[in-house]
């Protein structure tokens, strides 16, 4: 008696636990947990009991977001810690923001993960956050990681987030490849990639044109490696702004290599607020292509839009950058722009092998510094003289 009673439990277990295929270990269909993927019905409870299953089995698991539908989500939180070791998300078909108002509050993020370690999300779907409902109201970012170590995110197209497409806090170990991010051009505050307090970060080969900062590096960040990124239109591949309200900020090891900057407003750029504390260092742009961008380098250690704390002394100290082969045309006269704050200065700040022309044709481009301390290696269009050769 017992021993059929074991045997049934047995066959019941085989039938109701999820198939072991090969490298996607247990795998979670979230059409089995109720999503209808019409592009109407709202599948946020569905994703969310999927992700339950998915997050609580043992070894790798799967989630399957399936080709050809269109799965309309609410803001929903995907938290760990998961009893999974690796929990991979493959969006095939579209995940669309609900674009009704009343179901969200002020600020909400949209997809959360948090404290999921070994997350990987693929799949050659995307991530439509309908922004241009947002674009007049408040809200706050689109897919956002927290806490989070050995992230992978490959293969997917993100378009039109309410705010930034992207955002990692918290994060150690993340690799970003192959993704297409866009939203309009005039859309506000739609970064494609934002990072904070996170180190160990790559992002290789992705295409973003939106309507701010293609990538944007803020506080507590380190090593952080960005290669084959073409950004525009948008505002360049930024570090900061940092120290604002006299905050103390730190980033350190950023490395931006292979990248090409059409139309943006900033190529490479470092930003810190008057007031601030802490420091950028270790940083280096190289290889990068320039068309047609209004402010291909750029360092404004005194940025203050508000004027507030206007006497203020401190500022983030900004040393040891490197800028070598940039190459291209700048919309602005003053293509290699160093601005520095008059009490703390930037020190080895280096240029070599650099080649900015005008966009219009007969014009010269020139620099403009304050306070900056450093060397050029070679000769470099324009020609920067505050800087020993
Ligand atoms: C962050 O993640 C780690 C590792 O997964 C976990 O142990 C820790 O509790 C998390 N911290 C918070 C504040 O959730
Ligand atoms: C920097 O990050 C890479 C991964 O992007 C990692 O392989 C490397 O070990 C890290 N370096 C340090 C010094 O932590
Ligand atoms: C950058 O491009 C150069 C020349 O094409 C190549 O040799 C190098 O490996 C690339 N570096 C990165 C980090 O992609
Ligand atoms: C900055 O670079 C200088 C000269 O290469 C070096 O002596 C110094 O140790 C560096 N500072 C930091 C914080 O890396």
């Amino acid at each position: 008696m017992k021993a059929a009673i074991l045997t049934l439990f047995l066959i019941f277990m085989m039938i109701a636990s999820p198939c072991l295929c090969n490298d996607l270990g247990k795998v979670f269909n979230v059409i089995s947990y109720g999503a209808v993927g019409n592009g109407k019905t709202d599948d946020t409870r569905a994703f969310a009991k999927a992700w339950e299953a998915v997050c609580n089995a043992n070894g790798i698991t799967s989630l399957i977001i399936p080709k050809g539908k269109i799965f309309l989500l609410n803001p929903v939180q995907f938290k760990g810690p998961c009893r999974a070791t690796k929990v991979l998300v493959q969006v095939g078909g579209t995940i669309a923001a609900s674009a009704n108002l009343k179901t969200w509050t002020d600020n909400e993020k949209w997809i959360h993960f948090e404290t999921v370690d070994g997350l990987a999300i693929n799949g050659g779907g995307q991530i439509d956050g309908q922004g241009s409902v947002w674009w007049n109201a408040c809200s706050d970012k689109a897919l956002h990681f927290h806490n989070c170590s050995g992230l992978q995110l490959s293969n997917l197209r993100h378009l039109n987030s309410q705010k930034n497409h992207i955002s990692i806090s918290g994060c150690k170990g993340v690799k970003i490849n192959n993704l297409r991010i866009s939203a309009p051009e005039d859309s506000p505050n739609t970064d494609a990639i934002d990072i904070s307090t996170s180190s160990n970060i790559e992002v290789l080969n992705t295409v973003m044109e939106t309507g701010d900062d293609c990538i944007a590096i803020n506080g507590g960040s380190s090593n952080i490696t960005i290669s084959g990124v073409a950004c525009g239109p948008g505002h360049g591949i930024s570090i900061g702004s940092l120290g604002k309200n006299e905050a103390f900020d730190t980033v350190e090891e950023v490395h931006v290599r292979n990248c090409t900057f059409k139309g943006t407003q900033n190529a490479a750029r470092i930003k810190t607020w008057q007031g601030g504390k802490g420091y950028a260092r270790k940083i280096s742009y190289e290889n990068i292509q320039i068309i047609n961008s209004q402010n291909p380098i750029i360092i404004d250690q005194n940025y203050n839009p508000n004027s507030l704390n206007a006497n203020a002394q401190s500022a983030v100290e900004i040393s040891n950058v490197t800028f070598r082969n940039v190459y291209g045309t700048s919309v602005d006269e003053i293509a290699v722009d160093l601005v520095c704050s008059d009490h703390i200065g930037c020190t080895n700040i280096v240029l070599n092998n650099i080649d900015i022309k005008s966009a219009i044709p007969g014009k010269q481009t020139i620099s403009r510094c304050n306070n900056v301390h450093g060397s050029t290696l070679s000769p470099c269009n324009p020609i920067v003289p505050c800087l020993s050769h």
